[in-house]
């Protein structure tokens, strides 16, 4: 016999510090149960494994957000995720947490085992001290200037505008944020882990023996080797955390970074006692397959630094595969929790009850696999109701009324074959083969577009043998076509699995056909002659317009206009005040760029055609930086009508262009909100 391949996969630990939104989803978790429940149907051995990571000093300054303490945070977050990912059919085999005694013990035996090899360094170094509070100020506690983007709320360890990971001394003007004040320098000493002396080894072991793993996380990995890797410290002088096991470690915990990794070592231990099972070969046996699922922000520490920790340790094996995502935007914006800018699953299952399966499509389809990807509510419906409801529910839904209309509910015989039904049962047999690969080279967007094409390929057969209009003259040709329109429904129902289980779930019950697999799919003979077929009911319902602008409403009632605001500098005073009547004086008009092109020998200047109802005029404006002709012909624009005319580069320019002058963006155009005619006032 075979031997059963062994896959140990883990999702990166969520911090427990908030509730769980799309991005997560579409992120990691999703991507991981997809392919989790892909080899789970092959018959694969796997071990699924996630929890909350509830360290960090992230945690720390939220719970004092909140007024209580981290303990009660994370209890309060942790079970809303886990329940979050359970509603959303994230089939992890534990969801386990850091704060556990089993993961404080495994994570100090990990770091002793490292200590007493000598792998750590020691040393001393100064860090900014509160002195108010007494405390030293690791990585979030530290607020300041990022030294490369100027955003001024950048943290000590990283800067969420624009990714670099930063060390607090590089912060400029920084305050803690503990008491907002100045901090101090104060010498203290910690243990770090000398990654320098694994670069070597990464750089053979990554970029030469793992080249195939996917290009962004090649990318970063390559990035980070280039610029040389240096000790990290894996202590911190902090209340909250794992301690660290040595005796002259007084109010030191390990580096969250340190011991979350860890956790999912911890977890499998935890698992095993749950299920009288042993942990070891999922850690310990090489011919064990490590995933590792996470977001592009993990991915320094699961490609460089936790491969090092077990690579130093010893006993472990290393991952396989590091299927990193990039990140999910909505409506264009980046997600943030503390903008509160996101959709929060608890929040759509109370909005879209039972509608989960739409929502893994939709953010499987759009994944961030390979680039950062935008979320939009528009775009929500339309793959539900031009997808999901169109194509995949109107083929189950046919083939399923047909049976029960012709053939009272029970799977007819398919006495008489065409060369239709051979070369579609040829379309058929390849697809299991071809969604496993791309879901074994972890192209899920891909994937789901093959199952889709299924779908397709059973609405296509059913057009092309119309057997609502054949039963009257030829019912054995319509058992034929019925029969195979079953068939595909049922290997449909088989290879959803992994993207729509809930489907999945439904449709193989509809089929009698629970206990099929991924590779009895293929084949055109899954279901039996004269089998009772279920009624079935509508597996996805068509979204209207009104609960899409609902949620388009609720969301951009949270567009984080304070915060934009707060962060613009430089805004110009304002102008002394001036009388209705001056304001009246201006000619305001709404017109429409005609031509453009940009003015001879100059860089800024554009010269335009607009027309303003009464007239055609030329104006010459000085957008050329920001505007390229090509892209604002057609466009409105307002125009100052009554400026006295000058000549520019020679060129007469009747009027002025209003625009916007945004610090960071430059000139921005002003239109109407909808179209108005040319010449219209602005009043
Ligand atoms: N909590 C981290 C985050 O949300 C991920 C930790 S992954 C682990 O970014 F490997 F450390 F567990
Ligand atoms: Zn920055």
């Amino acid at each position: 016999m075979e031997n059963i391949q062994r896959y140990t996969v883990t999702a990166a630990l969520p911090y427990a510090n908030g509730p769980v939104h799309i991005g997560h989803l579409a992120g990691c978790y999703l991507p991981a149960d997809i392919y989790v429940r892909f080899l789970r149907a092959k018959g694969r051995e796997v071990l699924f494994l996630c929890g909350s990571d509830e360290h960090g000093v992230g945690i720390a300054i939220k719970a004092q957000q909140e007024g209580i303490t981290p303990r009660e945070l994370i209890d309060k977050y942790h079970f809303i995720m886990k329940n979050a990912f359970h509603d959303f059919g994230i089939s992890f085999d534990i969801y386990s947490r850091t704060s556990s005694p089993i993961h404080y013990e495994t994570a100090q035996e990990f770091f002793s085992n490292l200590y007493y090899k000598n792998v750590f360094e020691k040393k001393i170094s100064k860090q900014y001290y509160d002195t108010k509070f007494n405390q030293f100020l690791a990585d979030r506690y530290i607020v300041g200037t990022c030294p490369n983007c100027a955003y001024e709320k950048a943290y000590g360890d990283q800067c969420e505008r624009c990714g670099t990971s930063l060390d607090p001394i590089d912060l400029i003007n920084p305050h803690s944020a503990l008491s907002g004040e100045k901090p101090e320098m104060r010498e203290t000493e910690h243990w770090y882990l000398p990654l320098q002396n694994y670069q070597d080894w990464l750089q053979k072991w990554i970029l030469e023996e793992h080249a195939d793993w996917k290009n962004n996380v090649i990318g970063q990995c390559r990035s980070w080797l280039n610029q040389g890797l240096a000790a990290r410290a894996v202590t911190r002088d902090l209340d909250w955390g794992v301690p660290v096991p040595l005796a002259d470690a007084k109010g030191k915990v390990l580096y969250v970074w340190f011991d979350a990794p860890i956790g999912y070592i911890s977890a499998t231990k935890e698992w095993a006692q749950q299920n009288g099972k042993n942990w070891e070969p999922y850690w310990k046996d090489a011919q064990s397959k490590l995933v590792h699922f996470i977001g592009k922000d993990n991915i320094v520490f699961h490609c460089v630094v936790f491969p090092s920790m077990l690579k130093a340790h010893g006993d472990f094996i290393l991952p396989d595969n590091v299927p990193a995502n990039e990140f999910l935007n909505i409506e264009g914006d980046k997600i943030s929790t503390s903008r509160n800018w996101a959709v929060w699953l608890h929040e759509y299952l109370e909005e879209f009850p039972d509608k989960q399966d739409t929502l893994r499509y939709v953010l499987c389809s759009n994944a961030p696999e390979t680039k950062d990807n935008d979320f939009t509510w528009k775009d929500f419906q339309a793959k539900n109701n031009n997808e999901l409801v169109a194509i995949y529910g109107n083929l189950v839904n046919r083939v399923i009324i047909l049976t029960h209309k012709y053939f009272d509910g029970k799977v007819p015989p398919c006495d008489v074959l065409n060369p239709l039904e051979e070369n579609l049962a040829a379309e058929i047999a390849a697809f299991p083969k071809i969604i496993q690969d791309l879901l074994e080279s972890f192209k899920l967007r891909e994937a789901l577009q093959e199952l889709m094409n299924l779908a397709r390929a059973g609405n296509k057969y059913l057009t092309e043998n119309e057997p609502w209009k054949t039963y009257k003259d030829q019912p054995e040709r319509t058992a034929t076509v019925i029969n195979y329109g079953l068939q595909l429904i049922a290997n449909l129902a088989i290879l959803s699995e992994p993207f729509l289980p809930f489907t999945a779930v439904k449709l193989k019950k509809y089929l009698q056909i629970e206990n099929l697999n991924w590779d009895d799919a293929g084949a055109m003979n899954l279901l039996k002659v004269g089998t009772d077929i279920s009624k079935a009911e509508i597996l996805f319902e068509k979204i209207e317009d009104e609960a899409i602008n609902f949620q388009i409403e609720k969301l951009n009632a949270k567009r984080p206009i304070i915060e934009n605001i707060l962060q613009t500098k430089n805004i110009p005073d304002l102008k002394q005040n001036i009388t209705y009547d001056d304001f009246s004086k201006l000619d305001l008009r709404i017109a429409t760029i005609l031509e453009a092109e940009q003015v001879p020998k100059t860089q800024k200047l554009l010269k335009l055609k607009i027309n303003i109802g009464l007239e055609e005029r030329t104006i010459v404006s000085g957008i050329a930086e920001h505007y390229k002709p090509e892209d604002i012909i057609g466009k409105q624009i307002i125009v100052v009508a009554n400026l006295e005319p000058r000549a520019i580069k020679g060129i007469d320019s009747k009027g002025m262009i209003l625009m916007i002058h945004d610090e960071e963006k430059g000139l921005i155009m002003i239109q109407p909100e909808k179209e108005a005619a040319d010449g219209s006032q602005i009043i």
